[in-house]
């Protein structure tokens, strides 16, 4: 029996973890938080007897002795159980990509210190580890990851002026929580998965693609140097990366539907618009430069989101946001957890102080709300 704590349990990921816990006779579930929604039902119904709300998660997973933590939680709110599971080599499911964008290199040198298992839960990791697993690192060319392209694949910059919160939320292949919604919208989501690749396998940013692929079969590729290319399929469903992250090495069976061949399946591939969509190319900026760079533009793409989805800022403000807080910052690297999150507040200040100067409202986004400090 696998014993799994579920941090975000209240999420679209979490709840989905909880039908895959269900239907998976090996995994029970031995904790659960949540950012502020009650949990007292759900640990009734699960017979969960360690829950929290909000705050440091640390006493929870202490106090629970899970085999398996899968970080649920949106935003860098999750880094504290990142590391803490890291750190203790107990085993790390992660969908909390904004926690290992922002602590890069903590997470790199406590993942060695702990000798755990780090599996990823983002559909697009979970399908590069499936295709790296077992090879040499030197016959690896680059890896390829894909973007659908979200809801407004295809737009120019004219046609997002005046696009709206719900027509950010239409996702065409993915039901997925807000902020990671809008992140899909922005590309921004491509930009920390670009960034969570490089600090997950370790290759340099120019053997780290993106193509736009809009029907999500594709779950991501890896080429390798004799010009093979090995791709992971299958219909979109995260049930599938939450089980294999969960039970890994069994992968135990699920209820997503097998690909159906026979009715044709069309593979459609193209570069990304980056002068539409410049979040991404922020991104590998920001990777590139190193340091606390990624742990400003995760900041402030958190602060510019929250102000699109609750204050009225524009969408394609949300990169501007992004753009004029990497200026501001000194990207200096974080020696340990309360550098880092002074650095992600220092960002949240200046995310927050090129809103006022928009006419935003002051307030959101702020590493208070988030219950971090
Ligand atoms: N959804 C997907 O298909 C998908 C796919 C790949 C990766 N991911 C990643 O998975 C993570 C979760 O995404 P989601 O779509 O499931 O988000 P979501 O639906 O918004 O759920 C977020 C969860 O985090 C909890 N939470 C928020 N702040 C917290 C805090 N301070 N401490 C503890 N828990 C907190 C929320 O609790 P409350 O209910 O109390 O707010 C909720 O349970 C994100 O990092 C996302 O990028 C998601």
């Amino acid at each position: 029996m696998r014993r799994v704590a579920l941090l975000g349990a209240t999420g679209s990921i979490g709840r989905q973890a909880i039908e895959v816990v269900e239907r998976t006779p090996e995994l029970e579930l031995c904790a659960l938080a949540s950012g502020s929604s009650d949990l007292a039902a759900l640990a009734a119904e699960h017979g969960v007897e360690h829950t929290q709300v909000g705050g440091d998660p640390t006493g929870l997973l202490e106090a629970s002795e899970p085999d398996v933590v899968l970080n649920a939680v949106v935003g860098f709110a999750g880094v504290r159980a990142t590391l803490w599971a890291l750190e203790r080599g107990v085993t790390l499911a992660l969908a909390n990509k904004e926690s290992l964008v922002a602590a890069g290199q903590l997470a790199t040198a406590a993942h060695e210190r702990g000798g755990g298992l780090l599996l990823p839960v983002d559909s697009e990791h979970s399908a590069l580890f499936q295709c790296l697993e077992g090879r040499r690192p030197e016959t690896v060319d680059s890896l390829v990851l894909t973007a659908s392209g979200g809801p407004f694949r295809g737009r120019t910059r004219d046609e997002l002026e005046h696009v709206t919160v719900e027509d950010a939320l239409a996702h065409p292949t993915w039901q997925m929580g807000p902020k990671i919604t809008v992140d899909s919208a922005t590309l921004a989501n491509k930009g920390l998965e670009l960034i969570e690749a490089h600090v997950l396998f370790g290759l340099p940013y120019d053997r780290i693609e993106v193509v736009l692929h809009p029907t999500s079969v594709v779950h991501s590729l890896v080429r390798f140097r004799d010009g093979a290319a090995l791709a992971h399929l299958g219909y979109p469903d995260m049930a599938v990366p939450i089980s294999f992250a969960l039970t890994y090495p069994e992968r135990a069976a699920t209820a997503a539907p097998q690909l159906d061949l026979a009715a044709g399946l069309t593979l459609e591939f193209g570069a990304p618009d980056l002068e539409t969509f410049p979040a991404l190319a922020l991104a590998r900026r920001a990777g590139e430069a190193g340091g606390t760079y990624p742990c400003v533009f995760n900041a402030a793409n958190e602060v510019a989101v929250d102000a699109f989805l609750h204050a009225g800022l524009p969408f394609l403000a949300i990169a501007d946001t992004i753009a004029a807080t990497l200026d501001a910052a000194d990207g200096e690297p974080a020696a340990d957890l309360d550098a880092l999150v002074d650095a992600d507040a220092a960002a949240r200040r200046l995310a927050r102080a090129a809103l006022t100067d928009r006419g935003v409202v002051r307030g959101v986004g702020s590493t208070e709300q988030r219950g971090i400090a």
